[in-house]
């Protein structure tokens, strides 16, 4: 059972959130003092409170004085809520600053001081489960760890387990910055082919002859430029895995060769005539719905088949919110402010904004969105105002009422909607600045001036 010290000064007060928290099953313990709270943090045993729901104001020490006592030098955070007075939220985020996970402001309504605290031993839960995820992956590595606790990603994991220790090839299929390029690490990784080497081609980066020299090599002066003999990455990969990339956009002459290749795992080098035999395992990767290429007659079905031997599909992240949490900690935990800093953490406004987004750049995008939010808050706590989308702020429209219920001024508010005129005008003439001044009415210099503001 999880126990709650509750630290005021106030014995109604601690009343009320006592007889909250006791019904909702929690142990509860009092204090009246800071000192109170300092000696309870200190202790080892059971009786060591999880979490710690304290007043700013108490006779002996203030909270912040205990914050900063019991704050440690790399800004961990604390199992510390702290409760302020109505009208002072300097105080609660210079709290925050200092460590406490989150803050109430009295009088508090009882329903968010539920919500808060079941918030706190629900972080809890997540970091243990992203540590527990990196550590069933035997990856020490955060850039190789797969995270995602949706049915769908559930999927994904017993099919990456099923098929890691076997020969076969495997095709990752899922819109951009699903994981695929993750998925292939991931399967080399734990293959018998993780002695050898993963070679990685991106088959949509260079035109058709190129490829064709990049995958199976050349021989001396097959064509201009060929001026030596080259080894192509199949012969690279030979005792590994070859990645490749966006499979979907080889020519119809080069899915012939590849076909071969797979069929008989041996081929030429371009110009030559010996053929070379590979023991290679083939991964390969597409953003593109591949029966639609085939359909349109730009894919081979025989060379589907061949790659689709095993299918894993990676979902968008639309299709998962639910892991938006689990990733969003995954990601502080993995972009430090610097690397000895703690991660830093994501204020419930920033991620209600985070589940309310559609994310068009999936995983990739939420991880990049993160890393920038932390650099902006300087890893400390992220808010909705550290939480940008790229492109996406004219499709969020500003909800006024919803503005005016968290707490926001006339002058924020006008300055925000100015921003998202701003922005959308340019998005909408492409980013001229001339079109997009008249689209507002407003002469270029004074255009210019104002947008100014709004780093657009
Ligand atoms: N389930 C996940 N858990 C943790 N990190 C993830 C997950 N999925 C993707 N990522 C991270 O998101 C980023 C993008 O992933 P990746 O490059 O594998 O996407 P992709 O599907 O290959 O995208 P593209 O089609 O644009 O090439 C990487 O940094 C990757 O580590
Ligand atoms: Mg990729």
């Amino acid at each position: 059972m999880q126990r709650i010290l509750i630290a005021d000064d106030d014995a109604a007060i601690r009343g009320v959130l006592r007889d909250l928290l006791q019904d909702e099953g929690f142990d509860v313990d009092e204090v009246d003092s800071g000192q109170g709270v300092i000696d309870a943090l200190g202790k080892v045993n059971s009786s060591r409170p999880s979490l710690v729901m304290m007043d700013v104001r108490m006779p002996d020490r203030t909270g912040l004085e205990v914050l900063r006592e019991k704050r440690t030098t790399n800004g961990e955070q604390l199992p510390i809520i702290v409760m302020t007075a109505y009208g002072t939220s300097n105080v609660a985020i210079e709290a925050m600053q200092l460590g406490a996970y989150d803050y109430l402001t009295k009088p508090f309504d009882l329903d968010d001081v539920l919500l808060t605290v079941q918030r706190y031993f629900e972080h809890q839960r997540l970091s243990e489960q992203v540590l527990e995820l990196s550590s069933r992956l035997g990856e020490r590595d955060p850039n190789e760890v797969l995270i995602g606790n949706s049915a769908a990603m559930q999927d994904v994991y017993k099919t990456v387990g099923r098929v890691a220790r076997s020969e076969a090839t495997v095709l990752v299929s899922g819109e951009t910055g699903t994981g695929k390029e993750l998925i292939a690490t991931i399967l080399h990784r734990s293959s018998s082919y993780a002695r050898g080497p993963l070679i990685k081609v991106n088959c949509a980066a260079l035109p058709e002859t190129l490829l064709e020299s990049e995958l199976f090599g050349h021989e001396k002066g097959s064509f201009t430029g060929a001026i030596n003999q080259r080894k192509g990455r199949f012969e690279m990969a030979n005792k590994g895995t070859i990645f490749l990339d966006e499979v979907g956009e080889m020519s119809l002459a080069t899915q012939k060769k590849l076909l071969r290749v797979l069929q008989e795992r041996e081929f030429e080098r371009v110009g030559g005539t010996i053929s070379v035999k590979v023991d290679t395992r083939v991964v390969a990767a597409t953003n593109k719905i591949l029966a639609q290429e085939i359909e349109a007659g730009r894919f081979r079905e025989d060379l589907f088949y061949r790659l689709n031997v095993i299918a894993i599909h990676l979902p968008a992240l639309r299709d998962r919110m639910d892991d938006i949490p689990l990733l969003v900690e995954h990601f502080v935990q993995k972009h430090r402010f610097t690397p000895s800093s703690e991660p830093a953490r994501v204020s419930q406004g920033a991620m209600d904004a985070l589940m309310e987004y559609d994310w068009p750049g999936n995983v990739r995008e939420l991880e990049n969105l993160i890393e920038r939010a932390t650099v902006l808050s300087h890893g400390g706590v992220i808010t909705e105002q550290h939480v940008s989308f790229f492109g996406a702020d004219s499709r969020r429209l500003i909800d006024v009422g919803e503005r005016l219920r968290r707490g926001t001024t006339i002058k924020e508010l006008l300055h925000d909607i100015e921003r998202q005129a701003f922005t959308e005008a340019l998005s909408q003439t492409d980013g001229d600045r001339v079109a997009a001044a008249s689209m507002l009415g407003l002469k270029l210099p004074e255009f210019n001036k104002r947008s100014a503001n709004f780093d657009v």
